[in-house]
């Protein structure tokens, strides 16, 4: 899909990688929804971003996610793309997992992706076409001691993503994925869990920069092929 002019729903737009993606997608031409939680962080970026649309949502709170939806779509007149970014960690041995927690991962990293897939897919089809990117993980394809339900999430997201893929190819709605590694973002502090307060998060300081993923992003509204992977290590690891 072409970027230029066409508008774009950014969520987890704050920080990192939506943030990057948002500014990436802007300096192309497009005009860009910003979804988050920390109103202030994107009225500031709002004020860099021409044409840009701030809107405030927890991605846990469907019906919001729905009306954000909506007023995206009054504001423009029409959605070309989605990228579901916005999602959080949860550091537990499975011995320890606390069920209110994973429930709240997978409401932001499961749900909270699929209802905005399911708010833009009758617009996107509507208007003949569109992109949706899920912004996914390399620990999809790992298991990592403590990680056991962020990865599970992932790999949830995977398949849900794969499987309307397949369904929306009829309507022209093209729907890929990103598979970020170790990316410098505010992820690692913004972990959920123990240690309280979200632990070491230093390594994630010498990760890729957000920037290579709104790349990657990028690349995959422009190709629209399946899946696209920050490394070929992921790649392997994912059989692709
Ligand atoms: N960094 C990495 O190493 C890495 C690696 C693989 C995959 N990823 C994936 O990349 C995506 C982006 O993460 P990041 O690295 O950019 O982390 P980040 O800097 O912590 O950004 C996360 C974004 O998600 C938003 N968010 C969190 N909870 C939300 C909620 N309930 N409702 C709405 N928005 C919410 C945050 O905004 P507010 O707090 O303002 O709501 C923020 O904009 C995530 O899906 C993550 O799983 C990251």
């Amino acid at each position: 899909m072409v970027i230029k002019d066409h508008v774009f729903i950014v969520t987890g737009a704050s920080s990192g990688i939506g943030l990057s993606t948002a500014i990436a997608l802007s300096d192309r031409g497009a005009k860009v929804a910003l979804l988050a939680r920390s109103s202030e962080a994107l009225q500031t970026l709002a004020q860099q971003l021409p044409g840009s649309l701030p809107v405030t949502v927890d991605m846990t709170q469907f019906d919001r996610v729905r009306e954000a939806v909506r007023a995206v779509h009054r504001h423009y007149g029409r959605v070309d793309g989605l990228v579901n970014n916005a999602g959080r960690s949860y550091a537990a041995a499975v011995e320890e997992i606390d069920p209110a927690l994973f429930d709240e991962i997978f409401h932001l990293n499961v749900l909270g992706p699929i209802v905005a897939m399911q708010a833009v897919i009758p617009l996107m089809r509507a208007q003949g076409g569109g992109s949706i990117v899920n912004i996914n993980s390399g620990t999809a394809f790992m298991t990592v001691p403590q990680y056991s339900v962020y990865s599970s999430s992932k790999r949830a997201l995977l398949g849900f993503s794969l499987t309307a893929r397949a369904e929306l190819e009829k309507d022209r709605i093209v729907v890929s994925e990103i598979y970020p590694f170790i990316t410098a973002t505010n992820f690692g502090k913004n972990r959920m869990g123990s240690p309280a307060g979200g632990g070491p998060s230093s390594h994630y300081a010498d990760g890729d920069k957000p920037e290579f993923v709104a790349g990657l992003v990028l690349q995959a509204i422009e190709e629209g092929q399946a899946q696209y992977f920050a490394n070929d290590r992921l790649r392997k690891m994912a059989g692709a």
